[in-house]
């Protein structure tokens, strides 16, 4: 099989190195990819958004099946438009299709799918221009801390949990009013604030049955002890010591089970990976959010701790065989630890060389996923915010923390950083 996968992150390097074990993958090639990715196959110089292009590169490749990293692509339709063209119809598309993406493109049509099909969600209301001042009155008499969505997608930075009912209504003022997030900011979602502890949980679909492929916990603030901005995340780890059998059957019978029945209920045409954000709310989930694609740096610990055939899972999802499909996952831990580049979340530098990756080649204990990377010459340059992941195995999640800890310390780069405290309170 010839695969097309489009990305550029660390997300798409661990989807490279999972894919090109499996034996159903004579080549790959990776759009745009990065410097890590060139190791696993041929990277091309190709817009993920440009869908033109991208036909012509599968057309140009005899690509059989195109994996989409990013929700990007998938929220504009790239299923939809392989699926219209008769050329591209024979391609496997893993991904969903764009009115199925709006799970991820539009926070109110999630709550409202998640009302709809009775799947637990925190309570809210969804405000435009249009109700503004009845958005301001409903702010006023909201609970603390009010939590502030965009509605479409803003690059991770479209939610805010405002700790006053001032900030709440300066963001909301900001989001609809300023338009912060041009479009993606002309509705927002006000919800209630869940207190709990954030695992997501991975599925991959054909719309009417799943399995699950992995779980894990990320670290999304830059500072140590979870302090400081947002960012796409740090570090995570898994499996999570709280994810036990009793917790995962209220997972699938509340949350998964409900979610693909809806799909499959409303003809959303789904044929991809399902991430669920969830809270564990004293013991019970509830979704904060769910995404129509694979996490970043999840993927970094999901992949290396699935053992089944990645390549053999797309094909039995499209042939409707997804559900005899045998899952089994490596015993131990897994934890990845992301370096970032120097005043990250905000502005950072780019193009600064990238020192001492040639000792830290991909063993059977760490892999070096490349996040932010881009090779000039003989030199891998930093390339974006988060730079690298470093993924290790160990007995226990410690030991694999500490594992990628020390391959860090071989890597340097200006103005490098990572948290140092990644599965802290395990
Ligand atoms: P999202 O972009 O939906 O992933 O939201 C970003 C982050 O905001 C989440 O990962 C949570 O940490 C936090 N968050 C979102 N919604 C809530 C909520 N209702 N209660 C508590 N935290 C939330
Ligand atoms: N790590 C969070 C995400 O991929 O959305």
């Amino acid at each position: 099989m010839h695969i097309l996968l489009l990305g550029s992150g660390g997300r798409e390097h661990a989807l490279a190195w999972k894919m090109v074990k499996s034996h159903h993958c004579d080549q790959l090639f990776i759009a745009p990819g990065n410097a890590g990715t060139a190791e696993f196959g041929a990277n091309l110089p190709i817009d993920i958004s440009d869908f033109t292009d991208i036909k012509n590169a599968c057309l140009f490749h005899k690509i059989n099946m195109l994996v989409v990293g990013p929700e990007e692509p998938l929220v504009e339709g790239i299923y939809d438009f392989f699926q219209a063209d008769p050329q591209l119809q024979h391609i496997i598309v893993v991904g969903p299709s764009a009115a199925a993406a709006q799970l991820e493109g539009s926070k109110a049509f999630s709550k409202k799918f998640m009302q709809r099909h009775n799947i637990p969600t925190a309570g809210y209301a969804e405000f435009t221009a249009g109700n503004f001042e009845e958005g301001k009155k409903y702010i006023a008499a909201h609970s603390l801390p009010i939590v502030l969505k965009a509605d479409g997608l803003a690059a991770g930075k479209g939610v805010v949990i405002a700790a006053s009912h001032d900030e709440a209504l300066q963001v909301f003022k900001e989001m609809i009013i300023n338009k912060q997030f041009g479009e993606a900011s002309s509705k927002v979602v006000i919800e209630e604030f869940l207190q709990g502890i954030e695992v997501s949980v991975f599925a991959l679909t054909d719309g009417e049955v799943y399995q699950v492929i992995g779980h894990a916990k990320d670290y999304k603030r830059i500072g140590e002890g979870d302090t400081g901005l947002n960012t796409g995340g740090m570090g995570c780890v898994s499996p999570v010591p709280f994810m036990d059998t009793a917790f995962m059957r209220k997972v699938e019978e509340r949350i998964i089970k409900p979610t693909i029945d809806g799909l499959a209920k409303e003809k959303l045409n789904y044929h991809g990976f399902v991430f669920f954000g969830l809270m564990n709310v004293q013991g019970e989930p509830w979704v904060i959010e769910y995404n129509c694609r694979m996490g970043d740096p999840e993927t970094e610990v999901v992949m290396p701790l699935l053992q089944t055939d990645l390549v053999a899972l797309f094909a039995a999802m499209d042939n409707g065989t997804l559900a005899d499909a045998n899952i089994s996952f490596d015993e131990r831990s897994c934890a990845t630890v992301m370096a970032v580049s120097g005043g990250y979340p905000g502005a950072y530098q780019k193009n600064l060389p990238v020192n001492g990756l040639a000792d830290c080649r991909m063993n059977n204990d760490s892999m070096v996923f490349h996040a932010g990377t881009k090779q000039v010459g003989d030199a891998v340059v930093t390339n974006g915010g988060r730079v690298l992941a470093v993924t290790s195995y160990g007995n226990t999640l410690a030991e694999a923390v500490e594992k990628s800890k020390t391959v860090l310390q071989k890597i340097s780069f200006e103005g490098m950083y990572f948290r140092k405290d990644i599965g802290y309170e395990f």
